[in-house]
């Protein structure tokens, strides 16, 4: 076990990377299987997914286009919310299946509002796969498609999740243990 310490926090690993990447094999089959000869359009939600995105689209075996969008909602350790769109999506989304590539589902709110963006500008098929999933957290009635690992509410970082724009390079996932 390795306590690491980001600014003001203690954090303790949580997931392995070797774990990380055995719940990422199974997600990935699971759209392979899913997905074949739909020719999705993969959208990563930056920042935090880039490092999920880039594992799983290794393994992804489908004819696929890959993009990104970037929004945030979260000040220090927790959620705002509120929504900034920062980067936008440039290809035409119109009657394509699109594949939301997220690092966590926590209150649910990204997922409902980018689904809900997608839809409207005319995609027929919006899935969500997420590496991490918070169940208890999500205040909405709505399930990600796709879950790599269900955790706790606890606040973590590394593999791309961050603590105030640290962490992100960090290869195992950490918990929170000094609150
Ligand atoms: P939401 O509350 O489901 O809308 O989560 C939105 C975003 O908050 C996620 O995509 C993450 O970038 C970030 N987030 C949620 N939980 C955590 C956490 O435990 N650590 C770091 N970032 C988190
Ligand atoms: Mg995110």
């Amino acid at each position: 076990m390795d306590v690491i310490q980001i600014q003001d926090k203690t954090f303790e690993t949580l997931i392995t990377e070797s774990e990380i990447l055995s719940a990422i094999d199974v997600v990935a089959e699971k759209i392979n299987n899913e997905l074949d000869g739909k020719r999705p359009l993969f959208v990563c939600v930056l920042n935090g997914a880039f490092m999920f995105a880039a594992d799983l689209m290794r393994r992804v075996k489908l004819e696929c286009e890959i993009s990104f969008l970037k929004v945030a909602s979260y000040e220090g350790t927790s959620s705002t919310g509120r929504f900034k769109q920062l980067i936008g999506l440039n290809e035409d989304v119109k009657g394509r299946t699109v594949v939301l590539i997220e690092d966590i589902v926590d209150t649910g709110e990204t997922m409902v509002m980018l689904k809900k963006q997608l839809y409207d500008m005319g995609v027929a098929d919006v899935r969500m796969a997420t590496l991490l999933f918070k169940p208890e957290s999500c205040r909405k009635d709505v399930t990600p498609d796709y879950v790599g690992i269900n955790l706790p509410k606890d606040f973590i970082v590394g593999y791309g999740l961050d603590y105030n724009g640290y962490g992100r390079n960090l290869t195992d996932i950490y918990t929170l243990i000094n609150k």
